[in-house]
């Protein structure tokens, strides 16, 4: 167990970490240089196209190292004398994570499973919102942490400065931050060897605990797989998984007989065991994906007590999902259930609405998430959708409103700090804390109801694309809310009604009132469109009534002996009808509903 290092790559977002990744699996021969694809790790296709990680795959690599034992002679001169190459065989076990800040909690999984960290700093860009956060998780959980700065190959790559910045961060002495290229390889191999110096194996138990029918193995990711049923992927803490045991979820309480256990090359390979301080999967013969959770621990039949998991993930924002063809709901059902084996941390219910049908309230973990997932459904499964606006779950008790407070933590230049600070007093921020060194740091709590409006978009623009973002959730505060309703003729149009704090409701019911008045066709009869808020109209619009007569056409009525031809327009006007939905007795066209949730 000594020659394992068990590892992790955090970074922020395109620093490079699936780069590195990819070079460290050619450098220990896992992978063959002239034979894979780009970035290993990165196996979701949608993952591959935005650039960005979103599963973690883990991966072994056997590295020998060379070490030059030099021992001193029996001579009184004490000149070293070589005598030779010692050879050393070591199983370097990595974890690639994902850098973007919707996907975090995967990075808090790989943490738990491992003893150090290479921290990746992108030259070019310096030390991001996210490199902060992640070296808070990792020194939370005391893991040695190696520091990289990565692109030195890069024209504007500024290697001095960032090399102080994270000497500076970490107190540690500046030659100790390793200088590399992860796309031309120079000087990964320092990375290598220094994995294998600093990091230390997984700590041992002792001589006279017997292990051999002890399990204790963390689950830090699952997948569903049609043959073989669930399969965890583990990081055994103590004993060993045997192909054939009788194993325990402690958590889930269920025992299974497991068919097969192994370990990743990345492709799973067999193993007749996997054994303490080891990385692998077992599969679970298990048909359910949410009998195996991530957090909850494998055990030997016997015992009852896991490791000590990490906190589920919670969804925190919503959205309702439905077909655009009602009939198409069989097949998003279908789909959501499929990707659900592979991310359990998507959460869905049905949920019926009077304008769109039958669909789905969907939480997800960000709106990146709800982006992926949306593009997902379409592609992979070939399907139109309805995605209405993200919210976020406000806990209704008695007559309060509660909304979740997330901490959010900004890296921005200093000429755009004043920028920054705007925003966020107009997103109803409050300002924490505030580090200036090259960079501004600076600290807010925040309405993530606020966040997941048009924050990301503004940051990006009051700060020309320059600042960094992180963020996570706090709690739930007291807040003055209360219900939007939009009005038709005094019916209540469910699909648009939404909770709403008291300082937005103005403006969200002017924009709706004005949007849904530009959307709607006339009717026969005047259309009151009226948003209403805490009992009041707090917006109104009026669309004059149209006098429509299929049966005339540019003013002329269509030939009176042409019976045919009228049959033809009233069918036609009768399949159109199918489209509209009645709200009272107002006729709205679906696309309405599509349109001003896609606007
Ligand atoms: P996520 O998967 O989104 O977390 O990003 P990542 O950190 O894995 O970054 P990735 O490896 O995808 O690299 C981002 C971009 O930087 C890619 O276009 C790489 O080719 C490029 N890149 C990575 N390392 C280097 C380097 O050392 N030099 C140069 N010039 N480009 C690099």
């Amino acid at each position: 167990m000594n020659q394992i290092r068990n590892f992790a790559i955090i970074a922020h977002v395109d620093h490079g970490k699936s780069t590195l990744a990819d070079r460290l699996l050619e450098m220990t021969g896992t992978i063959d240089k002239n034979k894979h694809d780009e970035q290993m790790l990165d196996r979701n296709p949608i993952s591959r196209e935005r650039g960005i990680t979103i599963k973690l795959a883990p991966v072994r690599m056997e590295y020998t190292s060379f070490c030059h034992a030099e021992l001193f002679s029996a001579s009184d001169n004490k000149i070293p004398k070589r005598v030779g190459d010692e050879k050393s065989e070591y199983i370097l076990n990595l974890i690639d994570t994902p850098g973007h800040v919707d996907f975090s909690y995967e990075v808090d999984r790989t943490l738990a499973c491992v003893e150090g960290a290479v921290l990746l700093v992108d030259a070019t860009q310096g030390i991001q919102a996210q490199t902060i956060s992640n070296i808070y998780k990792a020194l939370d959980k005391n893991l040695v942490i190696i520091p990289v700065v990565n692109k030195i190959d890069m024209p504007n790559a500024e290697v001095e400065k960032t090399i102080n910045a994270l000497s500076d961060f970490l107190g540690v002495d500046p030659d100790e931050v390793i200088q590399i290229s992860a796309k031309t390889g120079q000087n990964v191999e320092k990375v290598l060897s220094t994995i294998i110096e600093k990091i230390p194996p997984p700590p041992a138990l002792p001589d006279f605990v017997q292990s051999d029918d002890l399990l204790k193995a963390l689950i830090f990711d699952s997948y569903f797989d049609t043959h073989k049923g669930v399969i965890a992927f583990v990081r055994i803490f103590e004993g060993q998984a045997k192909k054939g045991m009788k194993m325990k979820l402690a958590i889930g309480n269920r025992i299974f007989e497991s068919t097969e256990v192994g370990i990743f090359t990345p492709d799973l390979i067999s193993q007749t065991s996997i054994s303490e301080g080891e990385i692998g999967y077992i599969v679970t013969n298990l048909k359910d994906i949410r009998d195996v959770r991530v957090g909850d621990s494998i055990i030997d039949q016997g015992k009852n007590v896991g490791v000590a998991g990490y906190k589920k993930v919670n969804p925190v924002v919503f959205a309702s999902l439905f077909p655009t063809d009602t009939a198409d709901y069989e097949r998003l059902m279908k789909a959501l259930e499929k990707i659900y084996l592979t991310d359990s941390a998507l959460e869905f219910k049905p949920l019926y609405s009077q304008a769109l049908g039958a669909g789905y309230r969907v939480g997800f973990l960000g709106l990146l998430h709800a982006d992926v997932i949306r593009e997902r459904l379409e592609r992979e499964y070939d399907l139109s959708l309805v995605l209405t606006p993200p919210q976020v779950d406000y806990q209704i008790e008695g007559d309060q409103i509660k909304e979740p407070i997330v901490k959010v933590l900004i890296i921005t230049p200093q000429e755009y700090l004043g920028g920054v600070m705007r925003l966020c007093e107009d997103h109803r921020a409050t300002f924490k804390h505030m580090d200036n060194k090259n960079q501004v740091s600076i600290e807010y709590e925040m309405p993530l109801a606020e966040m997941i409006s048009d924050f990301f978009d503004q940051l990006k623009s009051v700060t020309s694309g320059y600042a960094s973002f992180d963020w996570e959730m706090l709690r739930y505060d007291v807040v003055d809310a209360s219900r939007l309703l939009l009005l038709l003729n005094g019916d209540e149009i469910e699909e648009f009604s939404q909770i709403v704090v008291h300082e937005r409701a103005q403006k969200i019911a002017i924009h709706l009132t004005k949007s849904m008045k530009d959307l709607i066709p006339r009717q026969q009869f005047e259309v009151k469109i009226q948003a209403q808020y805490k009992g009041k109209i707090i917006a109104s619009e009026r669309l004059s009534p149209f006098r429509k007569d299929v049966l005339t056409k540019g003013g002329k009525t269509v030939g009176g002996g042409d019976v045919s031809r009228k049959k033809k327009v009233l069918e036609k006007q009768k399949e159109g009808k199918k489209k509209m939905k009645m709200i009272g007795k107002v006729e709205v066209p679906k696309e309405v509903f599509t349109k001003l949730f896609n606007k």
